[in-house]
């Protein structure tokens, strides 16, 4: 998979990728990450891609032409499957929307600043609209971290052991159940008999129990499906 990012600040999306998983997932070959420095398509030599907005108020606008100019010229280079705008007032990322880019071959992350964009490159350009939380950032880099990372640990060999991200919280609509690990016993909290006992079905049959009962009071409204 390959994922291009437009952004106006490059250098804060360049660590988020360069250690641990997706780090992991770019050397083994699985995922490519291309940061795009907006400034390359700005409007004049002072590098300027924002502009105040129509009607007045406070804030700049991320103009269209540099995006435009951006997209255009990235997409006779490939296909995007999915053109996504980071914005606060798009559609929640959840674990199945994570699940469907991560099955996509090409996508192009638009990361916004300032007020945002104009709106004509959401309805002429953009296809998918994604918030990461009902909260503002500062802009749509640390989104695009969050995407790019919720996505690229469910490519196929990312992980691993390939079949932890089934039992990762969500994935079937439950949150993951209680994980231990040594000391058994630690200032007399101890680890539940269960999971020493060594029988796999009894095991499973209490991670399940424990992940339904979980849902239930932390996050009854999965179990209802109006989440
Ligand atoms: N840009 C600013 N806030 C955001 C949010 N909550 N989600 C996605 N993009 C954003």
């Amino acid at each position: 998979m390959r994922i291009d990012i437009i952004t106006v600040l490059p250098e804060l999306l360049e660590s988020p990728f360069s250690h641990s998983m997706m780090k992991r997932a770019q050397s083994k070959g699985l995922l490519e990450v291309h940061l795009h420095n907006l400034r390359k398509w700005a409007v004049n030599e002072y590098g300027q891609v924002d502009d105040y907005q129509y009607g007045g108020g406070a804030g700049m606008v991320m103009m269209c032409e540099p995006l435009v100019n951006a997209t255009e010229e990235l997409s006779t280079q490939r296909r995007y499957d999915e053109i996504i705008y980071l914005t606060p007032d798009g559609n929640m990322l959840d674990q199945k929307t994570a699940n469907y880019f991560s099955l996509k071959e090409n996508l192009l992350v638009i990361c916004g600043h300032y007020k945002g964009v104009d709106e004509r490159i959401r309805e002429h350009f953009v296809t998918k609209e994604i918030s990461i939380g009902d909260y503002v950032l500062s802009g749509g880099e640390l989104a695009a971290a969050v995407l790019v990372d919720a996505i690229g640990r469910l490519i196929p060999g990312v992980l691993n052991d390939e079949t932890s991200a089934l039992f990762d919280s969500f994935q079937d609509n439950l949150v993951a159940p209680p994980v231990y690990t040594r000391p058994a016993d630690f200032r007399g909290w101890k680890v539940p008999d269960i999971l020493l006992s060594g029988d796999p079905k009894k095991i499973d049959d209490w991670r399940q129990e424990q992940s339904l009962r979980r849902t239930h009071e932390r996050r009854p409204g999965l179990l209802k499906g109006d989440e």
